[in-house]
């Protein structure tokens, strides 16, 4: 017998789970699933920029061997400078790690921190890769409250009382996902001032940082915070639509000599992966300078805009749903009224959705929510497939119960 190694056993990743082993059960038996699971723009007809991919096609006979550990130098000089740009002094190219994905160096910063019992603040809800990676490398993801009252901002006071002496680092996931809050620069001053306080890691998850919604701003941490090292992270899934290339970064910003230890180990790690996938990363350069296309997406009557404002207008007018407007990021983030809808059990409900109605939602809990009257729906397909999914919805709805 092959045993699961027993560091696995609490690592949750709930999201693409049992609901989406079902899902795949039900594509093999032959039913057509919509599925609004998940933040992967393409399979929804958005492409990532021609120049992107034109400088991709470019350079694949150059990019046949390994890299730099840390990526190729014109991707980390294009990281580097964007930062600057944001105003985050003193990030030199060899501050920038790419990575597959800014899931790879999710991980690969929590396993050069973290030794058994060590805490990292997590936010509640969260991208659930966080919590995740926290437990896989032997820590505790001691979750923070953010407040749906209060457009989903980070509770200070709740992070303040959180804090202990075996917490190593807080991340802040901003533009959020799933809630799609952009936070004030007052409280992002407030968390970072608590992160000064206590000697923490800022692990600061910007993947959304032009995907804004209404004139919302992003203030990058880093910017706000110089004299803290803050790892930015951020990639070219989302704003750049080419989650395919599996292409993410990582700046270090702040007092680097005092943790000299922990970028050596950072190194590391890199070395033993030998280099991000290549190709892509010449993708980064061309898709951080000149014109930004997401811009188009975005404003009064781009895309992303109109799809957000329709699904949730008609997610809102569901009986006993609402939900916070997003500022930022792919997702509706909708609140089922518990005095409406008895859901004791949110998984076996999008379980239940699914059969009934042949569509893949994501259950609240499943982003370390503590309660279960959430879900989430991702708003990247056109309005008249959005249009089918809340109508799928309502109907699940309006004779559900548990
Ligand atoms: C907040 C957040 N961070 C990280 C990721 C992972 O991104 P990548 O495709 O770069 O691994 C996602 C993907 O949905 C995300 O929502």
């Amino acid at each position: 017998m092959v045993m699961q190694a027993s560091r696995l056993k609490n690592v949750r990743y709930d999201i693409r789970g049992p609901v989406l082993r079902r899902a795949q059960e039900l594509e093999a038996a032959g039913h057509r699933i919509l599925k609004l699971n998940l933040g992967n723009p393409e399979p929804w007809g958005l492409n990532a920029p021609e120049p992107m991919m034109a400088d991709v096609v470019h350079n694949l006979a150059r990019a046949q061997g390994y890299s730099d550990a840390r990526g190729i130098y014109s991707a980390r000089v294009a990281v580097a400078q964007y930062y600057q740009t944001l105003g985050v002094p003193d990030v030199q190219p060899d501050d920038v790690f790419l990575g597959n994905g800014v899931s790879e160096l999710i991980v690969m910063s929590l396993q050069a921190l973290l030794n058994t019992g060590d805490e990292v603040l997590v936010p509640s809800p969260d991208y659930p890769l966080w919590t995740g990676a926290v437990t896989l490398c032997g820590g505790r993801a001691v979750h923070y409250r953010c407040d749906e009252s209060q457009d989903w901002e980070p509770d200070l006071d709740h992070i303040a009382a959180s804090i202990t002496p075996n917490t190593r680092a807080i991340v802040v996931i901003n533009p959020n996902n799933p809630t799609g809050a952009v936070y004030s620069r007052q409280t992002l001053l407030g968390l970072l001032d608590l992160a000064r306080r206590h000697d923490l890691l800022v692990l600061a998850d910007e993947i959304y940082d032009k995907i804004l919604y209404d004139g919302a701003v992003h203030e990058c941490a880093a910017a706000l915070a110089p004299d803290l090292l803050v790892l930015t992270m951020s990639g070219l899934s989302k704003t750049y639509r080419a989650a395919g290339f599996r292409s993410g970064w990582m700046a270090i910003s702040g007092p680097k000599p005092a943790a000299e230890e922990y970028l050596e180990g950072l190194q590391l790690l890199a070395n033993m992966r030998l280099c991000p996938n290549v190709p892509a990363q010449h993708a980064v350069q061309t898709a951080l300078g000149g014109y930004q296309s997401i811009q188009e997406l975005i404003r009064p009557g781009g895309r992303l805009l109109e799809q957000r404002d329709h699904a949730w207008r008609k997610l809102t007018a569901i009986p006993g749903v609402d939900c916070w407007k997003p500022r930022g990021a792919l997702y509706l983030f909708a609140r089922l009224d518990p005095a409406v809808h008895k859901i004791h059990d949110d998984q076996r409900m999008i379980i239940d959705l699914l059969e009934q109605q042949l569509m893949l939602l994501s259950h609240g809990s499943g982003f370390n929510l503590p309660t279960t009257d959430h879900l989430r729906m991702v708003f990247l397909a056109p309005v008249d497939v959005l249009d089918d999914a809340t109508d799928r919805l309502a109907r699940f709805l309006s004779t559900y119960s548990q």
